[in-house]
């Protein structure tokens, strides 16, 4: 796939010698108004849904139907044990043990409770340090949870920046952050893939810097899973979390899921928020008053899993074991390589690529800056999304494009920069 032509001919023949190109036939397409299947480029928002999707649903549906409450020992996939049959392709996905991954309600739910067990601030070791462009919701959880320690935003959270006139984050920087801090740090919490700039961190240093100054280490995984390569045991993270809504393809709203390091897997000294899933699984139904977790992430569930929202996830990841995540990054890195190489060749000047260029710090996205006034760049992305190219905009001046592996092709890149073009035309 390498030097390919920056042209529809390149395009061509790339998609001729993709050994996942059938996998685009695994997933249904959304059309437009007018009948024409859109070129989507927006799965770091919400994935395309797999055919197979609705069969695992109905699967479920059908089993409830028949059954009722006996589904729950003697449906096909019994609904007691369901979610366990995400554990192992999560584990593969996530670089980790099985007894370390779970997938359990959504991903803030998921930081909360992983804050309540890992942000233990104690005496000057009370702050915590995110990226100053964290997803909000990221921002909003810890600023909670600083307040539920009678502390505050204002003197316990730090905010890394990107240095002046850049846009994205250098390692240096965030290990002289942490360092600076040192042990007044009590949790370092950051994230895989930046949602904003597409930026992939180069996370291993990062946690060991976190680690060497005694803070716990936490990730935000949203973008990352399905999307980029990740050995969070190796790497040694306490937590992360993510969900499976984006890369992984499980529909709007699907359960989430959580990744907490072997080492705290029979901790009973930390603090957690619990519930009945969370307790011993042999002890479960004796309905007895005391907790005692089951070792592993598996501990920390609070509530039995929503079957129906769990079944696409199912579907998906059958689909990742197939394609393989090693195939599904090498071609990653040449698709979105290929979107690069297609804006630089063709739409200088009108155009900055947010994204670092080297394909180790970024995931597949690419997040752009249409070189117009505010209001001229944003209708740019309208009639992009009007020619048929599905892209996001995200305040206050970036359009995100993602060529997603499983389901695009080389000529879907062509397209929508070929769209791009027309867009930016007065
Ligand atoms: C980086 C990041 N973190 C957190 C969230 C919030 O996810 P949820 O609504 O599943 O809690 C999102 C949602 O898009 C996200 O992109």
């Amino acid at each position: 796939m390498q030097g390919a032509a920056l042209d529809a001919a390149g395009a061509l023949a790339q998609d001729a010698t993709d050994p996942l190109a059938g996998f685009a036939a695994q997933f249904h397409h959304p059309y437009d108004a007018a009948g024409r299947r859109s070129v989507y480029l927006c799965g770091h928002s919400l994935g395309l849904q797999p055919k197979s999707a609705a069969q695992y649903v109905e699967s479920e549906l059908a089993d409830w139907r028949r059954l009722g409450v006996l589904g729950h020992h003697e449906a096909a996939r019994p609904w007691i044990g369901y979610h366990e049959h995400l554990t192992q392709p999560l584990a593969a996905l996530v670089g980790a043990g099985t007894r370390e991954v779970v997938a359990m309600n959504s991903l803030t739910v998921n930081l909360h409770l992983m804050m309540v067990s890992f942000f233990r601030p104690d005496g000057l070791r009370n702050k915590v340090l995110i990226e100053k462009s964290a997803f909000p919701s990221d921002r909003h959880a810890v600023a909670s949870q600083l307040a539920l320690h009678g502390l505050n935003a204002a003197e316990h959270l730090i905010e890394i920046e990107p240095r002046r006139g850049e846009r994205t984050l250098r390692t240096a920087d965030i290990i002289g952050g942490i360092e600076q801090e040192s042990d007044r740090l009590a949790l370092v919490l950051l994230p895989g893939v930046q949602y904003l700039t597409g930026q992939s961190l180069n996370l291993l240093p990062l946690i060991a810097a976190a680690r060497r100054i005694g803070a716990a280490v936490g990730l935000d995984l949203a973008h990352s899973i399905g999307n980029t390569l990740l050995q969070l045991h190796d790497w040694d993270a306490d937590f992360a979390v993510w969900c499976s809504y984006k890369y992984l393809n499980a529909g709007p709203g699907a359960i989430g899921g959580c990744f907490v390091h072997e080492r705290h897997a029979r901790r009973t000294d930390l603090p957690r928020l619990t519930g009945w899933w969370g307790h011993d699984k042999a002890t479960r139904f004796l309905m007895g008053p005391e907790f005692r977790p089951i070792a592993g992430a598996e501990g920390w569930q609070i509530s039995n899993p929503p079957v129906l929202s769990t079944a696409p996830l199912l579907a998906s990841l059958e689909i990742f074991q197939r394609a393989g995540m090693q195939r599904l990054r090498h071609k990653s890195i040449a698709l979105t390589g290929f979107l690069q190489g297609l804006i630089e060749n063709r739409l200088r000047g009108q155009v900055d690529i947010v994204t670092p260029s080297s394909a180790d710090e970024r995931g597949a996205q690419l997040s752009l800056k249409i070189l117009r006034p505010a209001a001229q760049a944003k209708r740019c992305h309208e009639r992009l999304n009007t020619a048929g190219v599905v892209s996001d905009w995200r305040e206050p001046d970036v359009l995100r494009l993602t060529p997603v592996p499983l389901y695009n092709s080389f000529g879907d890149v062509f397209a929508a920069v070929e769209a791009l073009a027309q867009a930016l035309c007065p």
